[in-house]
C-alpha cells in the first residue's frame, strides 16, 4: 500500500501510475459513451466520473452537456485528461481525490459514472457508499465493471493468483456481477438495471497482446515488475493459453471477447 501519491491515503495508485494507462483507456472509449447513454446523461446534469483515469468517461458525459467533475488518485493521469479535454474544447474539472472519500458534499450530483473505476477499491461497501452519498436524491448511478469471465476478468484473476493471492482485497470483478452490484445497490436505491455486455480484444498476434499489455496495463505491469523469472514465465504461459483457447479469429490475429456489465441505479426521490 502507498500512502504518499496526493497527501490522502492512495491505496495502491502507484499501480495505475505504473505502465502508461492513457493507451490502455484508449482502447474502450465506446465504454464510457455507451455508459453515458445508459444512464443517460442529461444536458446541464451535475456529473461526477469517479476513477476517470485519463477521463474517458467524464469528457463522454462533457460531450452531451454535462457540468462534468472526473476525480481520480493518480495526478499523472488527470494531466493527460486535461490535455484530452482542451484539445477538445470541453470544459472538465479534472481533481485529484480518492474515491472512498470524495471531497463534495452530499447530494452534489444528479449522475455519478464509473467506468472499469471503482471496482479496483478494496472496499467496495464504502465505495458504494460514496457513489449514493454524493448523488442527490432521484439520480443515476452508472458503473461499468470488468467480470469475471472473459479475457479481462481472467487476467486480473491471474494477476492476484500470482501476487496478492487469497489473502488479497475481494476480487475487483465481483463489480461485474449482477449479484453484488444487488448488494451493494438494492437496499438503497429505487431501480436497478444490470446489463451484460462485450468487448472485443482485437490485436494482431497474442504476443502482441500480451507484450502491449504487461507494458501498458498498471496491474500486470507490476505483476511482471514484482515476479522472478519463472514467475513471469509461468503467467505468460497462462495468459498465452488463455488468449489463444478463446481467440475467435481464425486468421492469427487475436479477437477476444470481454464480458462487462453495465449497471444503472436510481436513488430513491426525496
Ligand atoms: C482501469 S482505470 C479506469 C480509468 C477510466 N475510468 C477509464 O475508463 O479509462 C482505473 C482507474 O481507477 C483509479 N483508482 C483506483 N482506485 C482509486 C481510488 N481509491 N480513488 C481514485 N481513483 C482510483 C486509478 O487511478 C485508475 O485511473
Amino acid at each position: 500500500m502507498r500512502e504518499d501519491i496526493t497527501g490522502v491515503d492512495t491505496g495502491s495508485g502507484d499501480t495505475w501510475a505504473s505502465g502508461d494507462y492513457a493507451r490502455v483507456g484508449n482502447l474502450w472509449l465506446l465504454v464510457g459513451e455507451l455508459l453515458c447513454e445508459a444512464a443517460p446523461v442529461r444536458a446541464g446534469d451535475r456529473v461526477i466520473d469517479v476513477a476517470t483515469g485519463t477521463g474517458n468517461t467524464a469528457l463522454a458525459a462533457a460531450r452531451r452537456s454535462g457540468v462534468v467533475t472526473g476525480v481520480d488518485y493518480v495526478p499523472g493521469l488527470l494531466e493527460r485528461a486535461r490535455v484530452r479535454a482542451a484539445a477538445e474544447g470541453l470544459e472538465v474539472t479534472f481533481e485529484t481525490g480518492d474515491a472512498r472519500r470524495l471531497g463534495h458534499p452530499d447530494g452534489s450530483f444528479d449522475v455519478a459514472v464509473s467506468t472499469f473505476g471503482v471496482q479496483y477499491v478494496p472496499d467496495h461497501r464504502g465505495t458504494a457508499g460514496e457513489l449514493l452519498r454524493v448523488v442527490r436524491p432521484g439520480g443515476r448511478i452508472a458503473v461499468a465493471s470488468w467480470a469475471p469471465d472473459g479475457y479481462l476478468g481472467e487476467l486480473l484473476r491471474l494477476v492476484d493468483q500470482y501476487t496478492a493471492g487469497a489473502a488479497g482485497p475481494p476480487p475487483p470483478t465481483l463489480w461485474g456481477t449482477a449479484k453484488h452490484m444487488e448488494e451493494l445497490f438494492g437496499p438503497h436505491v429505487s431501480a436497478l438495471d444490470c446489463t451484460e455486455r462485450q468487448w472485443r480484444f482485437r490485436f494482431r498476434s497474442p504476443a502482441d497482446l500480451i507484450g502491449w499489455f504487461r507494458s501498458y496495463f498498471g496491474p500486470l505491469t507490476v505483476a511482471f515488475d514484482t515476479l522472478d523469472g519463472d514467475g513471469r514465465a509461468a503467467l505468460t504461459a497462462d495468459l498465452t493459453r488463455y488468449v489463444t483457447g478463446h481467440n475467435l479469429a481464425g486468421d492469427g490475429t487475436v479477437d477476444v471477447p470481454s464480458t462487462y456489465l453495465e449497471a444503472v441505479a436510481v436513488t430513491p426521490a426525496g
